[in-house]
C-alpha cells in the first residue's frame, strides 16, 4: 500500500503550543509517593525527590505539570499539604480508597517543577466538596505577595516569592457520577462561574480551564459544554477534554486491535465537537472572548481492568498502593504516537494538553520502590514527538492513504500524519501505520528548497505485545529506519512504515 503526503510551508495551523505536551501528577497510586517522591531511595535528594525520575522526566520533553488531580482533587483539602510536614494530616482520600498522607503538598510540587527545569504547575481547585472560598484561599496563598493572612502563611512556610500559578482547573470532571460531589451542567456551571469571577478579582491574569466531558461518549456529551460554557464563557480560557482509550475485548476473546489502533478518529472528532460548540457560543453571546480546548487528560488506559481496581473495605485505606499501573505494548504506545499527531493536527483548537499522567499510574516512566526506574513503549514517541515539534509551526497535512474496516469507526485512514516545520527551517514528519497487515510506501513530498538530509525513526516490533518491564528494561526502543531517501531533485521523501508502527521523519 502506499501514502502520500504534501506538506507546503505556506499552509500553517498553528504555532506549537509547548503546553501541549504537558503531563499530570495526581495523588493517586504511586504517581507521588515512590514515584516522583521517595525519601531514603539511593537516588533521593534532600527533598525526597528521585533524581532518577527527574532525569527520565526531562528527558521525556514535559512542560506543564497538572496537580494534584484528578478525582483525588474533589475531596483534598490543599492547607493539609503545606507547613510541617510532622503536623501534616492523614486523610482518607475517597477517590482511590487509600490514605493520604500528605507528605507531599503544593510547596513540594512547586519545588520539584524547579529542580526538574522549571515547569509550569497547572493547580486545579476542590470544587467536589469545596467551593468558592476554598479557591479562593488557595490562590491567596499562591499568588499574592505578602501582607495577608494567607500570603503571610506561604512565606512562612518557607516560600517568599509567591508561586505565580497561572492556569487553575475549576475542579475536575464534575460531569462524572463517579466524581466527589459530582453536579449536573447547571449547578457546576454556576459554582464554575462565581469560582471564576472571584479568582479573577484575586488575580485578573490567571487562565481558567472549566471542565468540559469526562469522554466523548459521556451521555450529558454536549449539552454539558453548552450549558457551562453559557454560564462561564467570557471567565473562562479553556474548556477541558478528556479521553481514554483501550482495546475493546470481543466476544471470542480477542481484543479489537483495528478499532483501537484508530483511537484518533475518535479524538479528532472530539475535539471538532467542542470547537463547533464553543463556536455557536461565541456567536450566541456575541463574544468577541476566544476559548480553546485543554486536552488535559489523554492516554490509553485499561480501564476497569486489573491493576485499575481500587481497595475496598472500611478497615482498608493503603498507602501509596499499586494502582492503575498499566503496562503497555508497541501497539499502545503507536497508538499513543497517533493521538499526539491527532493533538497537533488541531493545534490551532487545543492550547493544552496533559499526558495522564507520569510517573507508574498509567505512565510513560515506572518506577521500583528502592529499586530502578525505566521507560515504557510510551515514552518513546512522546519524547521525540515533544523534542521536534516545540517551538514549531504545524502545517496543514494534505495526506492520502489506504484505508481499512474497523467496528467502531467505520472505514478508516490507514496512515495519520502531520508535518512540523521548526524554527530552523527543518521539517519533520509524524506518521502512525495503524494497518495491521501491510506496509505503507510513505511519499512526503517536501516545500520547493528543502535539501539536506533526512533521518527517520521508527517505533514497530513484530509483536506488537512487547512491552518493557522491570527485567527487560530496554525490549522495545525506537530504532533507525534505514528504509528513508531523500531525492534532492524532487524533494521527496520515501519511508517505508512497517504495520502497526510509530514514526520520526525529520
Ligand atoms: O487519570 C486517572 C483518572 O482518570 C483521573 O483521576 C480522573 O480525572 C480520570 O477519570
Amino acid at each position: 500500500e502506499s501514502a502520500r503526503l504534501v506538506v507546503d510551508n505556506d499552509f500553517e495551523i498553528a504555532p506549537v503550543n509547548n503546553r501541549l505536551f504537558g503531563s499530570f501528577v495526581e495523588h493517586l497510586g504511586r504517581c507521588v509517593y515512590s514515584g516522583i517522591y521517595e525519601p531514603g531511595h539511593p537516588e533521593a535528594d534532600d527533598e525526597g525527590f528521585r533524581k532518577d525520575v527527574i532525569d527520565l522526566v526531562r528527558e521525556l520533553g514535559v512542560t506543564t505539570i497538572r496537580y494534584p488531580g484528578g478525582n483525588f482533587v474533589s475531596g483534598y483539602r490543599w492547607e493539609d499539604g503545606v507547613g510541617p510536614k510532622t503536623a501534616r494530616p492523614r486523610r482518607l482520600d475517597l477517590a482511590w480508597h487509600s490514605t493520604e498522607t500528605n507528605q507531599f503538598g503544593l510547596h513540594e510540587m512547586v519545588e520539584w517543577l524547579q529542580a526538574v527545569g522549571g515547569n509550569e504547575l497547572m493547580e486545579a481547585v476542590n470544587l467536589g466538596t469545596r467551593g468558592l472560598e476554598n479557591a479562593l484561599d488557595l490562590l491567596e496563598y499562591a499568588n499574592v505577595p505578602n501582607g495577608t493572612e494567607l500570603s503571610e502563611r506561604r512565606r512562612a512556610n518557607g516560600a517568599d516569592n509567591p508561586f505565580g500559578i497561572k492556569m487553575w482547573c475549576l475542579g475536575n470532571e464534575m460531569d462524572g457520577p463517579w466524581q466527589t460531589g459530582h453536579k449536573n451542567a447547571e449547578d457546576y456551571g454556576t459554582l464554575a462561574a462565581s469560582v471564576a469571577a472571584g479568582m479573577r478579582m484575586i488575580d485578573p491574569d490567571v487562565e481558567l480551564v472549566v471542565c468540559g466531558s469526562s469522554h466523548h461518549d459521556m451521555d450529558t456529551f454536549g449539552k454539558w459544554e453548552e450549558t457551562v460554557l453559557e454560564k462561564t464563557y467570557e471567565n473562562v480560557d479553556f474548556i477541558s477534554c478528556h479521553a481514554y482509550y483501550h482495546p475493546e475485548s470481543q466476544p471470542d476473546g480477542t481484543r479489537d486491535m483495528a478499532s483501537f489502533l484508530a483511537s484518533g478518529v475518535d479524538m479528532d472528532s472530539f475535539i471538532k465537537d467542542v470547537a463547533a460548540i464553543i463556536d455557536a457560543t461565541k456567536a450566541r453571546l456575541k463574544s468577541d472572548h476566544d476559548v480553546f480546548i485543554s486536552f488535559d487528560e489523554w492516554n490509553v488506559w485499561y480501564i476497569n481492568e486489573e491493576p485499575s481496581k481500587s481497595p475496598e473495605g472500611i478497615g482498608n485505606w493503603p498507602e501509596a498502593p499499586k494502582l492503575l499501573e498499566d503496562v503497555y505494548s508497541v501497539a499502545d504506545a503507536v497508538v499513543l504516537g497517533d493521538l499526539l499527531i491527532t493533538l497537533l493536527k488541531n493545534a490551532d483548537r487545543v492550547h493544552a494538553a496533559s499526558l495522564a499522567q507520569l510517573v507508574n499510574v498509567i505512565a510513560p516512566i515506572m518506577t521500583e520502590p528502592g529499586g530502578p526506574a525505566w521507560k515504557q513503549t510510551t515514552f518513546y514517541p512522546f519524547a521525540l514527538t515533544a523534542h521536534y515539534a516545540k517551538g514549531g509551526m504545524v502545517l496543514e497535512p494534505k495526506l492520502s492513504s489506504g484505508t481499512y474496516e474497523t467496528a467502531k469507526y467505520g472505514t478508516v485512514p490507514s496512515v495519520n500524519s502531520v508535518a512540523v516545520r521548526g524554527s530552523d527551517g527543518s521539517i519533520t514528519v509524524f506518521a502512525t501505520n495503524r494497518s495491521m497487515d501491510v506496509a505503507s510506501d510513505f511519499e512526503i513530498k517536501l516545500p520547493e528548497g528543502c535539501g539536506g538530509v533526512a533521518k527517520a525513526q521508527t517505533l514497530h516490533e513484530s509483536d506488537m505485545f512487547a512491552a518493557n518491564t522491570r527485567n527487560e528494561q530496554n525490549r522495545v526502543v525506537l530504532h533507525n529506519n534505514e528504509s528513508v531517501t531523500l531525492d534532492s531533485m524532487s524533494n521527496t521523501v520515501h519511508v517505508t512504515l512497517p504495520p502497526v508502527s510509530w514514526t520520526a521523519v525529520h
